[in-house]
């Protein structure tokens, strides 16, 4: 594996995924594989889980880590190729990435997407300048359109956790006070059909996923009946894609309960974190046995330290 932008990049799920599980038993067995060698951590957004599972998986593997918040402490990107930079961006990725990939062996990066330019977001056009100028392994720590090191940990966390071979594998809309990105979403999508399940995705009108994401999957608008029957319901919010950053008005309630998912039989419920409590789930639900965002976010070192030492080896 050269790079881990998405699903795409990886040959086989099944043995990335058996790899990370091996890593979560015996974490320190490869801790030679890196040594020497350095990842630098590129955030142009906030991150808590992002930062401190990839870092710590990292460093699990012997690696040396720098990390930087572009935003707030490097100089202003230009990422469109052959301008003239007269105006307030500072430095083009061409040389930044170039340089980076001069200091560091794997380079690790998180771009969240505009919300607002549809075309160039899907693009992917950040993360893509990175791939193309750093010159080293560019790793996805959340791109405009997917977060790849998320979805691996969902998909351990429900290897873990199923009953079954092919459980009822559910993704619902919840509601949110601010317009976010369906990157989490579009790559859960993505990784479980890549995997061989079948998936339902719940939302309400305005809400549809690009469909190259969910190719075969059911689509429906009702909440309760999409998690009735269901083992994993995998909670998250996100913004229109045909109205392309907005929050269209939605009638009826869509925050996951204990009451529907009483009536459901009682799931498991999944959510990559951070979660709004009261807004997209509620505190009962998350609090519950049946929640499992920790052992998703526990989940995002080993799948780090999979994806690296698949990269390093
Ligand atoms: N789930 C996730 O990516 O969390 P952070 O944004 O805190 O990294």
């Amino acid at each position: 594996m050269k790079n881990f932008t998405c699903v795409h990049d990886v040959t086989n799920i099944d043995s990335l995924i058996e790899t990370a599980l091996a890593a979560k038993k015996h974490p320190l067995a490869h801790n030679h594989v890196g040594k020497g060698k350095t990842i630098g951590l590129v955030f142009m957004n906030p991150s808590l889980r992002t930062r401190l599972s990839t870092q710590r998986a990292a460093q699990n593997l012997g690696m040396n880590v720098i990390s930087v918040n572009v935003s707030a402490d490097g100089w202003a990107l230009e990422f469109q190729d052959g301008v003239v930079m007269n105006g307030g961006k500072s430095e083009h990725i061409k040389d930044a990435a170039a340089m980076l990939g001069l200091y560091c062996d794997v380079v690790a990066v998180r771009c969240f997407p505009s919300l607002s330019n549809r075309e160039q977001d899907y693009s992917e056009l950040i993360l893509n300048q990175f791939v193309r100028y750093a010159g080293v392994p560019v790793v996805s720590m959340e791109s405009a359109t997917r977060h790849p090191l998320q979805s691996l940990a969902d998909l351990i966390t429900i290897e873990s956790f199923k009953n079954t071979s092919k459980p009822k594998i559910v993704l619902t809309w919840a509601p949110h006070v601010k317009p976010l990105p369906q990157a989490v979403a579009n790559s859960f999508a993505e990784w479980v059909l890549s995997s061989g399940y079948q998936l339902t995705i719940a939302h309400p009108p305005g809400y549809a996923l690009c469909s190259h994401f969910a190719p075969g999957a059911t689509i429906v608008s009702n909440q309760q009946e999409a998690i009735d029957t269901a083992d994993f319901v995998y909670v998250k919010n996100w913004s229109s894609y045909e109205h392309y950053g907005e929050i269209p008005a939605v009638s009826g309630d869509w925050m996951l309960t204990t009451d529907r998912l009483n009536a459901a039989g009682n799931p498991y419920v999944m959510h990559c974190l951070p979660v709004r409590r009261g807004v997209e789930i509620a505190d009962s639900v998350i609090d519950s046995p049946q929640s499992l965002v920790l052992q998703q976010a526990t989940n995002r070192i080993y799948a780090a330290q999979a994806v690296l030492q698949t990269i390093l080896i």
